[in-house]
């Protein structure tokens, strides 16, 4: 090991995966910091990076067993495969998107290892750690992403347009969900000149809609969630609120020609937004964009990676959106993973050490187990 502290970057290996953890600009930064950085070849490939650009920012190169011998600090988009982190040091770090809830049995594999899996995904919405949340890095980019591939399914323009041989009219799109990717999926609609209306359960976004110049469509009859919610994050709603979200949100529906769901519920299953019945009563052409599709939809009939037909509204959905921005969705996510590190680097040690409030929100497994308290019980 040279001096400091050893960081690996492997290349992704799941299906579909684009993005790398580092790019040239996070490795000067973390070798500024005096931290050893391997680079597998090949890494960067997916997001238009080269070997050599690595190189030239003083990372070494190598074959993943090479990159992990010794390493202290594993880097991944996704979760690495346990099994291939046999050469790392005890203890080791492993920091990535764990997706804990549905990796399971990799999150014990971790802990058995030794390791002391870090889920990213898990960092508190605090002040402090904004620069380091990759889940706003990565919905931003996706809900651009979203309106886009709307735009491009759907038949029509989206700007009103007067031309000698008529008037094109504008699309109306429906935002459903207003954190972070739906806040910029009203952006781009608008940008690209559609007349845009959204909804959400947290009353705070009412404000936030106006502002972007899209029309809030709110249940008013039953209470939502008051302000930011816990967290920031939306809970599961009373029955009697989805009825009249349902009925709502029916009426509404029948007028759009995009709508883009963005509607999640941490821990749990996306909520289900629209349904076969309500999608029959759209018009033939519309494009329904699911960014729950990988957490298993808010749109029913969405399957991922497809483009399904029911009732001439074509429904689509990725199970990873932000891969296909792959460069700006890595030089993003590489920031958010060196912020990390880079805000807990101790000078004097010549590594990063966690403080209790952060350490506890991300930290699954230590000392040979899963320690995580939403992991337990
Ligand atoms: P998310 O990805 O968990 O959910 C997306 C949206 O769906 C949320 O706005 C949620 O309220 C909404 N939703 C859930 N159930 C719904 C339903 N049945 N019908 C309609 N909408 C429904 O949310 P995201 O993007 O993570 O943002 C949540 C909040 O956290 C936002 O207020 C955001 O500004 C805040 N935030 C704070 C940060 C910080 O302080 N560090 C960092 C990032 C976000």
């Amino acid at each position: 090991m040279a001096q400091g502290t050893r960081i690996a970057v492997l290349r992704e290996r799941a299906s579909g995966e684009t993005r790398v953890s580092a790019t040239p600009e996070t490795v000067r930064k973390l070798v500024g910091l005096g931290a050893a950085l391997a680079v597998e070849s090949g890494a960067g490939l997916g997001a238009s990076i080269a070997d050599a650009d690595y190189k030239a920012a003083g990372a070494e190169l190598g074959s993943a067993e090479q990159v992990l011998a010794g390493a202290d600090i594993v880097l991944g988009v996704q979760g690495p495969d346990p099994a291939l982190l046999g050469p790392v040091s005890p203890g080791a770090w492993v920091v990535a998107a764990l997706d804990p809830f549905m990796q399971r049995q990799r999150v014990t594999d971790y802990g058995a290892a030794g390791l002391e899996a870090l889920a990213m995904e898990f960092m508190p919405r605090i002040t402090r750690a904004q620069s380091m949340d990759i889940l706003s890095s990565q919905s931003n980019l996706a809900g651009y992403k979203a309106v886009l591939v709307a735009a491009n399914l759907y038949g029509r323009a989206f700007p009103m347009m007067m031309t000698a041989a008529g008037t094109v009219s504008a699309a109306k799109a429906f935002v459903m969900g207003v954190g972070v990717a739906g806040l910029q999926a009203i952006a781009t609609a608008r940008r690209l000149g559609a007349q845009v209306s959204a909804t959400d359960v947290r009353a705070a976004t009412r404000e936030q809609i106006l502002s972007l110049g899209a029309k809030p469509i709110f249940v008013e009859t039953v209470g939502g969630i008051e302000g930011e919610g816990s967290g920031g994050y939306a809970t599961e709603m009373s029955a009697e609120y989805q009825q009249a979200q349902a009925a709502l949100v029916s009426s509404h529906l029948a007028k759009q020609d995009i709508v883009v769901t963005t509607a999640l519920i941490p821990g749990r299953a996306a909520p289900r937004l629209i349904s076969d019945a309500q999608i029959a009563t759209m018009k033939p052409g519309s494009v329904i964009f699911d960014l729950a599709a990988p957490q298993g939809g808010n749109v029913e009939g969405c399957v991922p990676d497809q483009v399904v037909e029911r009732h001439g509204v074509r429904i689509v959905g990725y199970s990873n959106t932000p891969a296909q921005l792959p460069a700006d969705a890595s030089a993003l996510f590489a920031r958010n993973l060196f912020n990390f590190l880079s805000a807990f680097w101790d000078k004097d040690l010549g590594k990063p050490v966690l403080d209790e409030e952060i350490g506890n929100a991300i930290r699954l497994t230590q000392g040979g187990k899963v320690v995580h308290e939403r992991l337990l019980g």
